[in-house]
């Protein structure tokens, strides 16, 4: 089997200035593309600017014989993406992958959320997508090609206490995911996402912030603490990296789909239906007694689109369990 390779290609990456961005990067890069290193620099929360992330990271991927060039337009806004996109079409003249990954954090209970908690978190992850995706999609229609990459979390997908701004930006992508590879499908554009686990200062600020066996700030768990160090040191932000590869190159078989990707270790999540339950003068007493049968996961599937389900449950309308 020969090496994945992207010689010819030019990939975005957003917020490759540190990371796992940085590892997409230097991996694409190293494997032949010619890489946007998007970074608005910063902290976080989202705060500040700093072009020198970005800018150190093509300085690496340069002195290593590969090709890259910086960029630090925020993605958190329209103009922002279209000149992250501009950039690709001024140094390269193509885009044939886009990943995005730029993220910020804003932890907070549900009941002290305020719109500049939530709002900054919406506009980076969720509408940054839209926001870098959409000018890179027209190129990418009219060449008829495309490979885009979403960075999504399990903190969405399955849920976590305090990031419901987070939580539903990363749940948003998936279903972004889901779309664009229907409306990428006749277009040879594929679109998957990753959800990744990685020590990067986004994971430790969760960790801290969750007071590890130190709940109401009293002091952490000191064995809690080293069992935490020690499973850090596990996830090199480089073991996600190859699924990122794998999922933007051409060779990538598979589109609407999530991987989990931390430690090495690479999965799939899916949306999976039971079969249920059905009554055609259905009560919600019938919903309080068959709870069970309709959370039966035996037999369980994974509808393809929605096409599929509303099937599905027609043929339960015409056979009676
Ligand atoms: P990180 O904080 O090291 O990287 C995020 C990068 O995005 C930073 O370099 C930051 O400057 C950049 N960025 C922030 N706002 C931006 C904007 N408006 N425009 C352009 N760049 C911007 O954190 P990490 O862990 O590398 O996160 C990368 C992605 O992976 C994020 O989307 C994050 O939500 C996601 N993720 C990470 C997990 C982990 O375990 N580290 C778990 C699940 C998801």
């Amino acid at each position: 089997m020969t090496d994945l390779r992207f010689d010819g290609r030019v990939a975005i990456v957003t917020g490759a200035g540190g990371g796992l961005g940085r590892e997409h990067a230097l991996l694409l890069a190293s494997r032949g593309a010619r890489v946007v290193v998007n970074d608005l620099g910063g902290s976080m929360a989202g705060e500040g600017t700093d072009g020198a992330p970005a800018a150190a990271v093509v300085q690496e991927i340069r002195e290593r014989g590969g090709q890259a060039v910086a960029d630090s337009h925020s993605v958190a806004t329209p103009e922002g993406g279209r000149d992250v996109v501009r950039t690709a079409l001024d140094a390269y003249g193509r885009i044939d992958i886009v990943v995005n990954n730029a993220g910020i954090l804003r932890d907070k209970p549900f009941h002290e959320m305020t719109p500049d908690q939530l709002d900054p978190v919406i506009e980076v992850h969720l509408k940054g997508a839209f926001h870098v995706t959409v000018p890179a999609w027209s190129v990418m229609r009219e060449q008829g090609y495309g490979r885009v990459v979403n960075t999504t979390s399990a903190a969405g997908l399955l849920g976590s206490a305090r990031k419901s701004g987070y939580g539903a930006a990363k749940a948003g992508l998936l279903g972004l995911t889901r779309v664009l590879a229907a409306e990428g499908a006749a277009h040879g554009i594929r679109v998957n996402a990753v959800a990744p686990v990685a020590a990067t200062r986004m994971l430790a600020s969760s960790l801290a912030d969750a007071r590890i066996g130190g709940a109401d700030g009293r002091p952490a768990d000191p064995a809690a603490l080293e069992m935490m160090n020690t499973l850090t040191r596990s996830l090199d932000p480089g073991l996600v990296s190859p699924v990122v590869a794998f999922l933007a190159h051409e060779d990538c078989p598979v589109s609407g789909e999530v991987y989990s990707a931390g430690a090495g270790q690479v999965a799939r999540f899916f949306v999976g239906r039971t079969r249920g339950y059905h009554n055609p003068a259905l009560t919600a007493e019938d919903v309080r007694d068959h709870l069970d049968r309709i959370r039966d996961e035996t037999d369980s599937f994974i509808p393809a689109d929605p096409g599929v389900e509303m099937a599905h449950l027609l043929r339960s309308t015409t056979h009676h369990p």
